[in-house]
């Protein structure tokens, strides 16, 4: 079984996603790490981010993998060709780069393909932009999780703390729109919510509560 969690940047998708992954035993698939790492790595390598040919390489031959460590049930790591680049992916210059990197079509394929492969077996909590529009356009589950602008840029300046970077309030809002902006506007798969999605406005409701409700749809499912 799939179940796609999709929206825009800080809407909640990974706090829920890895929560609900956890409670369900299901895998947890970010599959927006994967374009991160295939942005950092070309960051690291100075490949131009107009360059598209070189970028579809390097992602058509990157190997992505997740570990997890310490008896972890979900992913804690990300390895790109081997090296740790967990947190790398995080930094603000990732940020900056992903969305262009990820508006390539070639980069597209080569991270679906993947995608796909690891959720033909079991059962997955994918969490992206289009996992219930194009990856997996028949996930038993399709939620696409909004929150408004100010909660957006509140969680992710909390996220940005707790990883030791500061920048402040107006301008963490300001790149997510800026993404947000980018990735609904690309002609490749853009951001959107699949038809038969349904919508969650996770503005003023925990982590848990937008869990139990997803989890709710499941068990409809399941039964
Ligand atoms: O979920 P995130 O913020 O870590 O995603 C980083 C970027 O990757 C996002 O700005 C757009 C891109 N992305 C995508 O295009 N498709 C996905 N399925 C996941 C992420």
């Amino acid at each position: 079984m799939i179940i796609a969690i999709d929206g825009p940047a800080a809407s909640g998708k990974s706090t829920v996603a890895r929560s609900l992954a956890a409670r369900l035993c299901a895998g947890y698939l970010d599959t927006g790490a994967m374009y991160r790492s295939v942005a950092a790595e070309a960051l690291r390598r100075d490949v131009s981010l107009d360059d598209t040919t070189a970028l579809v390489e390097l992602a058509s031959s990157l190997t992505l993998r997740f570990e997890r460590e310490g008896g972890s049930v979900l992913p804690t790591r990300v390895l790109a060709d081997g090296r740790d680049v967990t947190s790398e992916i995080r930094t603000p210059e990732v940020d900056s780069a992903v969305s262009p990197v990820s508006a390539v079509p070639g980069v597209r394929q080569a991270m679906v393909r993947i995608q796909r492969e690891l959720g033909a077996v079991g059962d997955w909590v994918v969490e992206g932009r289009d996992i219930g529009t194009v990856v997996f356009p028949d996930a038993a589950i399709k939620v696409f999780l909004t929150a408004s602008a100010e909660e957006r840029g509140r969680r992710r300046e909390i996220d940005m703390r707790r990883q030791g970077l500061s920048m402040g309030a107006q301008d963490v809002q300001q790149r997510i729109e800026a993404r947000d902006e980018y990735d609904t506007t690309r002609e490749a798969s853009p951001l959107v919510a699949a038809d038969d999605a349904v919508r969650l406005d996770t503005t003023g409701l925990s982590a848990d509560d937008v869990v139990d409700r997803i989890a709710a749809l499941v068990e409809a499912v399941r039964r």
